[in-house]
C-alpha cells in the first residue's frame, strides 16, 4: 500500500501558535561576486514561513551553507527582503541561543548561523542534537535535499522532540514515491561521477525492467571493467562491477563520445591519450528513441564534464525529455541548472530540490531524515 506521507505533515498551523518551532531548511545556495546567483532554493520556502508567522509561531530557523562551513551572511540580505520577520542570531553559545529562542515574539523568527559551524553536526554528536532541541518545542524538517545526511540537525533533533515533515518535503515524497516503481516502459538517465554511490540505485531499476542509460564519468568504470580503452578519462575505480551487471540487457551506455580536443569517436576507439568529456550526437539520437517510447523518465546528473562546460549532451537529452509524452522527474543541482538555463523547467512533471537525496530515496524508498521524523516522539501537540 502506498505510504501516506501527509501523516507526518502538520497542516493546522494554528495549533503551533506561541510554540517555538525549529524549522530545518536548505538555504545552501550558490554565491557569485558576493550575491546569491540562484535563489530558487530559498524562494520555495518563503510561503511556508509566512504561514507560520501569520499563525503566531515562534520560529528557530536553521540551514547549512557552502562547502567549508562558512557564515551564512551572504544570503541574509536576500532572505530578509522576503521574510523580514527574521533576526539573524549568529551566536554559537547554547545559553545565549536558548535565551534568544525564549525572547522570540509570536510570528517572528531567529535564524541561526550555519549548522555546520557546530562541532558534531556532520558526525551527528548526540549532545549536539540535544542542545539544538532545547531551542524548540517542535521540529519540522523542510529540507529534503539534505535528508540523506545523518547530521545532528537532520536526525539528532528528532530524537529529542516531536517532529514533522514540512510541506516541501512531503511534496518531494509524494512525487518521488511514484518514481520508485515507474510505469513502464521506463527510462532512468543517470550521469555524474562516483558509480559507487549510485550502483544500488541503477541495479534496483535494472531489476525492475527499467532501461538505465549511464553517462558522465560513471560510464568509464563500466567500460574499463568491460576491457574498453578509456584513455585518460575520469573514473572511480573503487567499485567492483559484476558480470551480471555489466551484461544486463537494459543497461545502456553511450555509443559515441566527444574527446577533450573536440573530436567525436565511437566509444570503442578512444585513444590512450584521449579524455572523454561528453556523449556524442549518435548517442543522443539513440537515447531519443528510448525517450520517445517511455511512459516514465527519471534523470539526474550531467552526461558530460559539467564543471569544464561540456554541456551539449546534457542539454540535448534534457530537451528531448522535456518535450516527450512521458511522466518526467528530474533532479540534481547541475541537471536542474542546465534545464533552468534552457528555460525548460516547466516542461518536466516534477523537478526535485534534491540531488543525492533524490538518488538515495529512489534507491531505498527512505532517507535517514525521514526515518528520524517518523520515529520521533509521538506525544505533544498533534
Ligand atoms: C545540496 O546542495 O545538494 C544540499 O544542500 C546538500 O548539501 P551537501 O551535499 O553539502 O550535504
Amino acid at each position: 500500500m502506498e505510504k501516506n506521507w501527509r501523516e507526518h505533515l502538520i497542516e493546522d498551523y494554528s495549533s503551533l501558535k506561541g510554540k517555538r518551532v525549529i524549522v530545518r531548511l536548505d538555504w545552501n545556495m550558490p554565491i557569485t561576486d558576493g550575491v546569491v546567483s540562484d535563489t530558487s532554493r530559498a524562494d520555495v520556502t518563503f510561503e511556508f514561513l509566512k504561514k507560520l508567522s501569520f499563525a503566531g509561531v515562534k520560529m528557530v530557523l536553521m540551514t547549512h551553507f557552502g562547502e567549508k562551513g562558512e557564515s551564512i551572511e551572504p544570503i541574509l540580505s536576500y532572505i530578509k527582503l522576503h521574510v523580514p520577520f527574521i533576526t539573524y542570531t549568529p551566536s554559537l553559545s547554547f545559553d545565549e541561543l536558548e535565551q534568544a529562542s525564549r525572547d522570540i515574539k509570536e510570528g517572528e523568527a531567529i535564524l541561526l548561523e550555519n549548522v555546520r559551524m557546530w562541532k558534531g553536526e556532520t558526525d551527528n554528536l548526540p549532545s549536539l542534537g540535544r542542545n539544538f532541541a532545547t531551542l524548540g518545542d517542535v521540529y519540522i524538517n523542510n529540507a529534503f535535499s539534505v535528508s540523506h545526511r545523518e547530521h545532528a540537525s537532520v536526525v539528532g533533533i528528532p530524537k529529542n522532540l516531536l517532529s514533522y515533515l514540512g510541506p516541501l518535503f512531503v511534496r518531494e515524497l509524494e512525487h518521488l514515491t511514484h518514481a520508485l516503481t515507474p510505469q513502464k516502459p521506463a527510462l532512468l538517465i543517470i550521469g555524474g561521477a562516483k558509480i559507487k554511490t549510485k550502483l544500488s540505485l541503477i541495479e534496483r531499476y535494472l531489476n525492475q525492467g527499467v532501461h538505465v542509460f549511464v553517462g558522465g564519468a560513471m560510464v568509464h568504470d563500466i567500460w574499463k571493467a568491460r576491457g574498453v580503452e578509456i584513455g585518460t578519462s575520469l573514473f572511480d575505480g573503487t567499485t567492483p562491477l559484476t558480470e551480471t551487471f555489466l551484461a544486463h540487457p537494459f543497461l545502456m551506455t553511450p555509443i559515441d563520445v566527444v574527446l577533450e580536443n573536440g573530436e567525436t569517436v565511437p566509444f570503442y576507439s578512444i585513444p590512450h591519450d584521449g579524455k572523454v568529456v561528453d556523449c556524442g550526437k549518435d548517442t543522443v539520437e539513440m537515447i531519443s528513441k528510448t525517450i520517445a517510447e517511455a511512459k516514465t523518465i527519471i534523470a539526474n546528473g550531467p552526461l558530460g564534464l559539467y564543471e569544464k562546460g561540456w554541456l551539449t549532451g546534457t542539454e540535448q537529452v534534457l530537451t528531448k525529455i522535456g518535450t516527450s509524452n512521458a511522466t518526467t522527474y528530474i533532479g540534481g543541482g547541475d541537471t536542474v541548472s542546465v534545464a533552468h538555463s534552457l528555460h525548460l523547467l516547466r516542461t518536466f512533471d516534477f523537478v526535485s530540490l534534491g540531488g543525492g537525496a533524490m538518488l538515495d530515496f529512489l534507491a531505498s524508498g527512505t532517507l535517514p531524515g525521514i526515518h528520524a521524523v517518523t520515529e520521533s516522539k509521538q506525544t505533544g501537540y498533534r
